[in-house]
C-alpha cells in the first residue's frame, strides 16, 4: 500500500488535498483505509471534466446496419442451434452478468437481483436468470460459467443471497464473483466528495467497467485456461433474458462476425432507445436523443424503419477481441447526480438537487471499437422484459405481465 507521503503528493498533483485533511484524527484502521482508497482512485478519469461542456459527442457518418432478422432465424434455426451448441458443449462460452449498478430508479435497498418478483411464492431476479440459463445447461449437458459482476456496495449482500438460497440450483463451481472498479463522485468544480472522514465519495464505473474489471478480479485468466473463447454479457434487469442462448451464439459464429448483439425491432419511430447503426463504417449505437427526425423516420428498402434495431444488453463477444480493446482507452461520461457528502464542517449532507459528477464507462461505447458486431434480432414478448422501474413502463408491473405471458408461474 501507498505510504502517507506517497499519498499526500499524489493528491497534490491533482489538487485533492482535502481528502487527508483529518488524517491525524483517524484510528489506525481508518488511516489505512483511507490511504487503500486513495491508492485506488483512477485520477485520470477526472481529466473527463474538461471536455464535458464541449457539448453533444461528435458523431461519424451514420448509417443503417444490417442484421440478422427474426425471419433468417426461423430459416436457419437448426443450423444456428447445432453451431452453438457444439461451442458450448466444447466449453468456449460463458455468461457475465452485470450486476454492479445502484438500480436508484427501482427503490430497492438491497441488489436489484434480491428483489422478489413472485406474487403467490418466492422468485428472485437473480433466480429467473439463473432458471433462464439452466435451460441451456440442459439442452446441452454442460454447466456453463457464470461471472457475476457486483459493486463494493453490494458484493457481500450478492454473494450471500447466492449461497443463503443455494445458487437456486446452478453448480456453484461455475459461479465466480468479481467487483467491479469505482470512480469518485465530485462537486461541479472537480472536487472529490468526502462521505466522512476517513471515506472518498465514490460510486461503480458505469457497465463499460466490466471488461478490465473481470482482467483485474485475475477471472479471465481462469476462463482461458478452461478453454473460454466467447462470453456472453448481460444485463440484471432483464427477467426474461436468454442467456448463452443456443441460436445466437450459432448465428454470431456463422456470420463471422467480430461480435453481436441481440435486438428488438422498436414498436414506434420515436421509442426512446438506442439503436444499432454504422458509423463511419463500424458498428455503433446511437442514442434516441442523438437522432434526428429524419433519421427517427427514416425507411429502408423494405417499407420498415431504418433504424428500428434498439439494444437490450446482450451481447457476445469474443475474448481475443476484448483484450485487443482493453488496451485502448474508453470514452468516459460524466453524469450529474445528486451525491450525499460531509461538508466542511463535518456534517453530513443530503443534497435534494444534482450537486457534482459522478464518472461512468458504459458498455456500448466497446461496440463502436468492433469491425464488426452483428445485430441479432429477438421476439421482444419472449426475450425483454427489463425491471427499471417500480411501476409503469420497464417495471415490475410489466415484467411480471410479461413472465406470465411466457408460462413462468409468479
Ligand atoms: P442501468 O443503466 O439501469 O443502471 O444498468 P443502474 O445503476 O443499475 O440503475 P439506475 O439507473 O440507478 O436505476 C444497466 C445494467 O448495467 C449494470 C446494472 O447492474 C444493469 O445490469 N451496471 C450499471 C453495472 O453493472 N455497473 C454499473 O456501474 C452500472
Amino acid at each position: 500500500m501507498i505510504s502517507y507521503e506517497e499519498a499526500k503528493k499524489m493528491l497534490a498533483d491533482y489538487g485533492q488535498e482535502h481528502i487527508l485533511r483529518y488524517y491525524d484524527e483517524l484510528s489506525t484502521d481508518e488511516q489505512s483505509s483511507l490511504l487503500a482508497q486513495i491508492e485506488k482512485i483512477d485520477f485520470s478519469i477526472l481529466s473527463a471534466l474538461d471536455s464535458k461542456n464541449n457539448a453533444a459527442l461528435k458523431r461519424g457518418k451514420i448509417e443503417p446496419i444490417d442484421a440478422v432478422t427474426a425471419n433468417d432465424i426461423a430459416k436457419n434455426s437448426e443450423e444456428y442451434r447445432s453451431v452453438g451448441l457444439d461451442t458450448i458443449r466444447g466449453g468456449k462460452v460463458a455468461a457475465v452478468l452485470l450486476a454492479g449498478g445502484q438500480g436508484t430508479r427501482l427503490g430497492f435497498d438491497k441488489p436489484k437481483g434480491m428483489f422478489n418478483v413472485g406474487i403467490t411464492r418466492e422468485l428472485y431476479i437473480f433466480e429467473c436468470l439463473i432458471n433462464n440459463m439452466m435451460k441451456v445447461v440442459g439442452e446441452a449437458g454442460k454447466w456453463i460459467h457464470l461471472c457475476v459482476m457486483t459493486s463494493e456496495k453490494n458484493h457481500d449482500d450478492t454473494v450471500g443471497f447466492f449461497r443463503e438460497k443455494n445458487y437456486f440450483g446452478y453448480n456453484a463451481d461455475f459461479v465466480h464473483f468479481f467487483v467491479q472498479d469505482m470512480a469518485p463522485s465530485v462537486d461541479f468544480g472537480g472536487r472529490i466528495y468526502m462521505e466522512s472522514k476517513s471515506r472518498i465519495s465514490s460510486s461503480p464505473n458505469g457497465n463499460g467497467g466490466w471488461f478490465s474489471s473481470l482482467v483485474r478480479s485475475g477471472l479471465l485468466g481462469t476462463l482461458k485456461a478452461d478453454g473460454v473463447e466467447w462470453l456472453n454479457v448481460f444485463g440484471v434487469d432483464n427477467v426474461l433474458a436468454k442467456i448463452a442462448d443456443p441460436l445466437f451464439i450459432g448465428a454470431i459464429i456463422k456470420s463471422g462476425a467480430q461480435s453481436g448483439s441481440k435486438v428488438v425491432a422498436k414498436t414506434a419511430p420515436e421509442e426512446r432507445v438506442g439503436v444499432m447503426c454504422l458509423e463511419d463504417g463500424k458498428p455503433s449505437i446511437v442514442e434516441y436523443y442523438e437522432m434526428s427526425d429524419e433519421m427517427i423516420n427514416q425507411r429502408g428498402t423494405d417499407g420498415g424503419l431504418a433504424y428500428k434495431y434498439g439494444v437490450i444488453l446482450n451481447y457476445l463477444f469474443s475474448i481475443s477481441k476484448l483484450e485487443e480493446i482493453n488496451k485502448t482507452k474508453m470514452p468516459i461520461h460524466t453524469v450529474d447526480k445528486k451525491i450525499p457528502y460531509m461538508d466542511e464542517n463535518g456534517a453530513f449532507i443530503s443534497p435534494d438537487k444534482p450537486n457534482g459528477n459522478k464518472f461512468e464507462l458504459l458498455i456500448i461505447d466497446m461496440i463502436n471499437q468492433h469491425d464488426s458486431c452483428m445485430p441479432y434480432e429477438v421476439e421482444r414478448g419472449k426475450e425483454f422484459a427489463p425491471i427499471k422501474n417500480p411501476d409503469g413502463v420497464d417495471s415490475v408491473v410489466s415484467a411480471r405481465k410479461l413472465l406470465e405471458e411466457n408460462g413462468v408461474e409468479l
